[in-house]
């Protein structure tokens, strides 16, 4: 015998139980089924373990997707002042850090503590540690076949996000429902995540990993003004992740080191000042002193100040400003905060993230081709597409 609910939601992370909050709260009969042993896993590890669970300037231009204009709906109806309204009622201190971003005071752990406790309150029913072994449709009715028995539901939701980390849980569970349904996939991808360099160029950065620097990351015209990190295999920080979602494997990134800094003038007036200085000197006044080597390094720049050529000066201006570096790779999947790409929106009401051709199911969060930048937008666009779903199953 199949057990019967109105809606199934496969997911436990931040969109499914959302989801499950607001069709619970219609009076919906709601099982949310999970296969790992804990429900919001990434909640509980983002944000450093403080979870920047919203950006109170999130808006359509935060987010990548094929379509720009889909997320609109969703994000103008769940907005991050309506999650702060839950979060206040449920007395969580948080803080803005910068940016609009907002964290927990204390812990990540309060916003799944408090999700669970929305959905108890709602009457929704959550049961982890299931395999789902098949998903079919008879026409009227969704039948989730999982190791324990079969549910049957009216509506599906498909909560189960992207590829990113799988050593937590992460599958393409999603991007196969939505094929064996007929419904396109955009082309997926690891994105806000760290790149790589090319071995030459790693020997060539020794002694950097560790150093940080504010700088503007540019990939075309997006540009992202945060700090970059070099890492033993690359790049990192949140300038780099930023820009990593619209770069490309092989392309060109180019970055302008302290770009609130005139360089031409300060090198400039140190010459003035002490033309036996050397220039690295003046540099690591503005930037981590390992990093102000390896670029007079680099350009074989030596000897003092006032020797330097004039081309040489205007060469290290130039590199300052427009360094370009061509990373071969990402780390991928496996550190990515995120995956771009995912269920075509063309495919999807853009009012309840319904599919268009298959009544009955939904796909919400990270799963759809929306995917929003570092800083608390993309929980932000779990809420909205969760809450969106949750009014119309
Ligand atoms: P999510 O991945 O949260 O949940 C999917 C759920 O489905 C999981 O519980 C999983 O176990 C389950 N599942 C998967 N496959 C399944 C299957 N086959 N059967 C059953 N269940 C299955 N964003 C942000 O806005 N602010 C932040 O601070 C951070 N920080 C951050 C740090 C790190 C390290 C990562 C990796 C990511 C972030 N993010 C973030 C991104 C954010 O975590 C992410 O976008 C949302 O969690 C997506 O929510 P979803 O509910 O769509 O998927």
């Amino acid at each position: 015998m199949a057990e019967r609910r109105d809606v199934v939601i496969i997911g436990a992370g931040a969109a499914g139980m959302m989801c499950a909050i607001e069709a619970g709260r219609r009076g919906r009969r709601v099982l949310v089924i999970d296969h790992a042993r804990a429900p919001g896993e990434k909640i509980r590890i983002s944000g450093g373990g403080r979870c920047n669970f919203t950006n109170i300037h999130a808006g359509p231009k935060n987010f990548l997707s094929a379509n720009p204009h889909f997320c609109k709906s969703a994000l103008a109806r769940y907005t991050p002042r309506d999650f702060l309204d839950l979060v206040e009622r449920h007395r969580i201190p948080w803080h803005e850090k910068t940016l609009g971003q907002l964290f927990c005071d204390n812990s990540a752990k309060d916003i799944i503590a408090m999700l669970l406790a929305e959905m108890k309150a709602a009457g929704a029913e959550l049961r982890l540690s299931t395999t789902i072994d098949a998903v079919e449709h008879d026409g009227n009715a969704f039948r989730i076949v999982t190791e324990s028995g079969i549910v049957e539901a009216a509506s599906l939701v498909v909560a189960t996000g992207g590829k990113s980390i799988p050593k937590m849980g992460a599958t393409g569970f999603a991007y196969r429902i939505a094929e064996q349904f007929g419904l396109p996939v955009v082309e997926t991808r690891a994105g806000l995540v760290p790149l790589m360099l090319d071995p030459a160029t790693l020997a060539a950065h020794e002694g950097l990993p560790g150093v940080a620097v504010d700088v503007i990351a540019r990939h075309g015209k997006t540009e992202f003004r945060e700090a970059a990190l070099f890492t033993h295999r690359g790049l990192s920080g949140p300038a780099i992740l930023q820009i990593s979602s619209y770069w490309r494997d092989g392309e060109e990134i180019s970055l302008a080191i302290r770009p609130d800094v005139d360089f031409a003038a300060v090198i400039a007036a140190a010459r003035r000042a002490n033309g036996r200085q050397a220039l690295q000197t003046v540099l690591a006044e503005h930037m981590p002193k390992k990093l102000a080597q390896l670029l007079v390094t680099e350009l074989g720049i030596d000897g003092p100040l006032a020797e330097q050529p004039g081309r040489r000066i205007d060469a290290l201006v130039q590199r300052l400003g427009d360094w370009r570096l061509r990373p071969p790779g990402s780390e991928g999947y496996r550190t990515a905060e995120v995956t771009l790409g995912g269920v075509d929106t063309a495919a999807l009401d853009s009012r309840s993230m319904a599919a268009r051709a298959v009544p009955g199911l939904y796909f919400i969060g990270e799963a759809v081709d929306v995917t929003g930048w570092l800083g608390g937008y993309n929980f932000q666009w779990a809420w909205a597409s969760g809450h969106a779903a949750g009014q119309d199953v």
